[in-house]
């Protein structure tokens, strides 16, 4: 038998009277990917959080290589060669630093650093870079870098310390399959050296890919573990949530009168132009590879861009949004996509982050109503299902999928015409997004719905159309009834070059 890399035993943490970890046991092996499964809020992000010195644990043991570890801070972990990619990627990066600074940020802190000069230190950026496939000017501040770039450079970092276990908390929700695959190769490289893995995701296409085995987390405990191939996935996700998951019912109900339509539309020079109609009850989705224009259309329909041509009109009057406040005011919503960069606001509590969008419906002669804001969180905070243990504290007290709840519920909270909700199921898990699918369907009749998803499986399970997008144009359309799926898929990635990136 091998030994253990590292051994938890007993792990206890709790945030004030909340216990988050009740008792955590688990053995990582030396080169095997532990795929670590748990509903949003289940603890894991805290557990990775001890391990990689953030927090200390209240009660429990950690051992590497048989000795005793309790990192006191992230470096420390780091040097003990824990190194972990955070699920915030924020935490992993130094926004106003450049890339080079960032990579050898480590080495710089040790001091090592100090003999480095500019050109020196460029050029060793530049490998450590090249060895993730990150393809970025290392001058370049990182606050100025695509999220996928500025996750890439966090993982790069990481890779330079050259880890004894690895740990990433769900890395890919915000890559485009092409990135993702770069990071899958070299999750896979790492394994094949030795390292151990904790892989945190809720996107079973990475699970399946990766997983030499899951382990399954419920209420801040173990409550599952499944080697031997092949794995037992339903059973995992069993574990995880304490119950089968629920399906969602996809009755195409028949849709409404027009609220949004387009004609002729031109998102960019050059590309094909499109008719869209957008009936009230109905709900689209509209997916693409990144680069397909996806962003680049919810960005016109919110008055957030203009149109190369085209003309847009809502509920049969003309539409012609300049800004998001307009949009608002029209009835049209959008809920981005990344939540830590496009909306949360990190200042705020969970009320207020709900309630944000309206507050002038908070409000009565220019004074805000705490009452009324609390009455719509806590309402919504209910419908969504939003773990908390009070809508009065800090959003980034919530985990990474109750902080999107959040997000979307902002949008959900008042009455729309068009609701555009751009990849809402980003860090949510497997059963929440089912619920907020069943929310998204069930509020449908009272408005025109369009949602854009990357991942085919999530548009088969909120829409009742399907829309294909490549090259800035919709390519197909289908009635998500008996589906053609190879023929969408086919839609999906006919002469979309590779390499083309979203629209910022
Ligand atoms: N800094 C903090 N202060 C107070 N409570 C916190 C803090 N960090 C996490 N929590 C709470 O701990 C619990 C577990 O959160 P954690 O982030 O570990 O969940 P998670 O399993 O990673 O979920 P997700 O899949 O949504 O990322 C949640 O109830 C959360 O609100
Ligand atoms: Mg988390």
């Amino acid at each position: 038998m091998t030994e253990a890399t590292i051994k938890l035993v007993g792990l206890r943490k709790a945030f004030g009277k909340n216990q988050v970890l009740r008792g955590v046991d688990l053995d990582l092996a030396p080169g095997q990917v532990t795929v670590l499964m748990g509903a949003n809020g289940a603890g894991k992000s805290t557990l990775v959080k001890v391990l990689c010195g953030v927090h200390a644990a209240d009660a429990g043991t950690v051992t590497l290589a048989g000795v005793a570890f309790a990192p006191a801070s992230p470096s420390a972990a780091l040097r003990a060669g824990v190194v972990t990619v955070h699920q915030n990627i924020n935490d992993g990066v130094v926004p106003d630093l450049d890339v080079a600074s960032n990579l050898l940020l480590d080495h710089l802190a040790d001091g090592a650093g100090a003999f480095l000069n500019d050109r020196k230190m460029r050029a060793r950026a530049r490998e450590i870079a090249a060895a993730v496939g990150l393809e970025v000017d290392v001058a370049r501040p990182v606050a100025g870098l695509a999220l996928a770039d500025r996750q890439l450079v966090s993982i790069a970092r990481a890779m330079a310390q050259e880890p004894q276990l690895l740990i990433l908390d769900e890395p890919t929700s915000s890559l485009s399959a092409t990135e993702a695959e770069r990071l899958f190769a070299l999750i896979e490289r790492l394994r094949a050296q030795g390292v151990a893995i904790l892989y945190i995701s809720h996107r079973m296409s990475d699970i399946r890919r990766l997983a030499d085995r899951i382990v399954s987390m419920r209420d801040g405990a173990i409550s599952g573990r499944f080697e031997g191939q092949p794995l037992d996935y339903s059973g995992a996700v069993r574990a995880m949530l304490g119950h089968e998951i629920t399906e969602v019912d996809i009755t195409i109900p028949t849709p409404g009168a027009p609220v949004l339509e387009a004609r002729g539309l031109v998102l960019r020079p050059g590309a094909r132009p499109f008719d869209l109609t957008a009936p009230q009850n109905e709900v689209i989705a509209i997916t693409g590879l990144v680069g397909s224009g996806k962003t680049a259309l919810a960005e016109v329909l919110f008055g957030l861009a203009q149109p190369t041509a085209g003309s847009l009109r809502l509920d049969d009057a003309p539409y012609t949004p300049r800004t998001a406040t307009e949009a608002v005011a029209a009835g049209v919503f959008l809920c981005p996509k990344d939540r830590l960069i496009n909306a949360v606001v990190a200042d705020f509590d969970i009320t207020r982050n709900l309630t944000l969008p309206f507050l002038r419906r908070h409000s009565r002669a220019h004074f805000l109503r705490r009452a009324s804001e609390n009455a719509t969180a806590t309402r919504m905070v209910g419908e969504m299902g939003v773990v908390c243990q009070s809508p009065a504290d800090g959003i980034l007290t919530l985990s990474g999928g109750n902080q999107q709840k959040v997000m979307v519920a902002r949008w959900m909270a008042e009455a729309s015409r068009l609701l555009i909700l751009d990849e809402p199921f980003q860090g949510v898990d497997i059963q929440a997004r089912r619920d907020i699918c069943a929310k998204i369907r069930a509020t449908a009749q009272t408005r025109a719905t369009i949602v854009f998803v990357a991942e085919l499986d999530e548009a088969l399970e909120v829409a009742d159309r399907i829309l294909v997008l490549s090259e800035h144009s919709i390519v197909g359309a289908h009635r998500n009834e008996n589906i053609d799926v190879a023929a969408i898929m086919a839609e999906v990635v006919d002469a979309a070059p590779e390499t083309t990136r979203e629209l910022a």
